[in-house]
């Protein structure tokens, strides 16, 4: 692969695979909030970079002049592949998001708990005695997998596919249509058979529905049935959604308190501040950027947006913005304010928000419970493109 040009003005040629962005986008960001707030760049056939909070907050808003119809930046744009609700705007959004909240509800999530919680136990007894680990890959990786194949109801040993699929379509895939198209298929075949044997299978079909393939089977939208294409995406989101954002939180979380033993040791003092630590830690490290395609020329913020251009919704860089929230840089355990914008704005709003949150929450609680000293053990690879998150976490706890 020819390598990339390297960006040397960010507020005309940006790029977000450059491997400056990959290792720290903050001061990036940061620079242009100061003198182009929104950027743009001819790459990925032109697209646009909001980092103010107003300014991602109304392009998330308005899906008149910003359709869902693609969530990524790519390099090539192929047609749209439908995953609803992700990909959808009104009017046909607001079914399909229907349908998924329930099994999300912070109730389900109580019931999910105690799994969840021997999941990240039954990780952590594998590699405590070594006094070493990479925490993203012994550890953070696999709690989301093991919990959204649950839920799904598909085999947690599958876990390496599904990894393999959300690289090829969240990060190779920016750059290479093929790999995409690849994973896309393979994914389709893989939910197809999971389909089938539940239709197929009578004894399958009276058992009660306790899993999301088989409700979703169930599921109509104006007295209709989904029919396979939009079976098929919605349970790709869910795999997609579920695992690498949460990964990517968790992560970024224990490598934040890696480097920070005060707020290590204070969170272990403190417990209560759990819940304000876990928002705050994922304001500071959002995981997750979207994209909208425009589709009708119009304006942001005083800049001019024209029609056929992606625009990237960095809610990671509204995040950092100081009119929003002083001392954006700073990570702060117990921020009083905090309407982060993490899990979007508007009606894509994060359907997970709730076990994402269960799960970060859980992860972090159960690792300080049982590993309360541990330092960084050497370099941290992050992921590119749609979501951030740390891949190669190395963590040592041996004394
Ligand atoms: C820390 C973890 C997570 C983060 C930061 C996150 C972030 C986001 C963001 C920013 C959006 C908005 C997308 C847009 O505006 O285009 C979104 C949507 C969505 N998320 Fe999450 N997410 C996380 C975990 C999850 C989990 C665990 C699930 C469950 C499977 C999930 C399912 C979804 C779905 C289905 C949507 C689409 C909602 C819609 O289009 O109305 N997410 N998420």
């Amino acid at each position: 692969m020819t390598p990339r040009k390297p960006v040397t003005d960010w507020a005309t040629d940006w790029d977000h695979l450059d491997p400056r962005w990959q290792e720290d986008p903050f001061p990036i960001w940061d620079e242009l909030r100061r003198s182009c707030p929104i950027a743009h760049t001819e790459r990925y056939q032109g697209a646009y970079l909001p980092t103010r909070y107003e300014d991602v907050r109304a392009i998330a808003n308005d899906s008149t002049h910003f359709s869902s119809r693609r969530v990524i930046v790519r390099e090539v744009r192929p047609e749209p592949i439908p995953s609803p609700p992700i990909t959808s705007d009104p009017p046909h959004h607001k079914p399909y998001k229907q349908m998924l909240l329930p099994p999300f509800t912070a109730e389900a999530m109580t019931r999910l708990e105690p799994k969840a919680r021997a999941i990240c136990n039954e990780l952590i007894d594998k590699f405590i005695a070594d006094g070493s680990c990479d925490v993203a890959q012994q550890y953070t990786r696999h709690i989301p997998v093991k919990v959204i194949a649950h839920m799904l109801g598909v085999p947690e040993t599958d876990s390496d596919l599904f990894i393999r699929w959300i690289h090829q379509i969240l990060e190779l895939g920016i750059t290479d249509d093929v790999v995409l198209m690849q994973a896309v298929r393979e994914m389709a075949g893989y939910f197809a058979g999971h389909i089938a044997e539940r239709r197929d299978n009578p004894e399958r079909r009276n058992r009660p529905k306790d899993d999301l393939i088989s409700q979703l089977l169930e599921a109509r939208i104006d007295g209709e049935l989904l029919d396979d294409q939009h079976l098929n995406g919605m349970l790709r989101l869910l795999l997609i959604a579920g695992i690498d954002t949460t990964w990517s939180g968790i992560g970024a979380a224990l490598w934040h308190l890696a480097r920070t033993p005060a707020d290590r040791d204070r969170l272990i003092a403190e417990p209560a501040l759990m819940p304000t630590a876990i928002e705050e830690f994922l304001r500071a490290f959002s995981p997750v950027t979207m994209a909208r395609e425009v589709v009708e020329d119009t304006e942001i913020g005083g800049c001019p947006i024209k029609a056929g251009n992606m625009v990237l919704l960095s809610f990671p860089a509204a995040n950092r913005d100081p009119a929003m929230f002083p001392d954006a840089d700073k990570v702060i355990i117990d921020r009083k304010e905090n309407r982060h914008s993490a899990f979007g704005l508007g009606i894509h709003r994060c359907v997970g928000s709730n076990l994402a949150r269960l799960e970060m929450t859980v992860a972090v609680e159960e690792w300080l419970k049982r590993i309360p000293r541990f330092t960084l053990a050497g370099d941290v690879a992050w992921s590119e493109g749609t979501v951030r998150g740390p891949r190669q976490l190395p963590i040592n706890f041996s004394s």
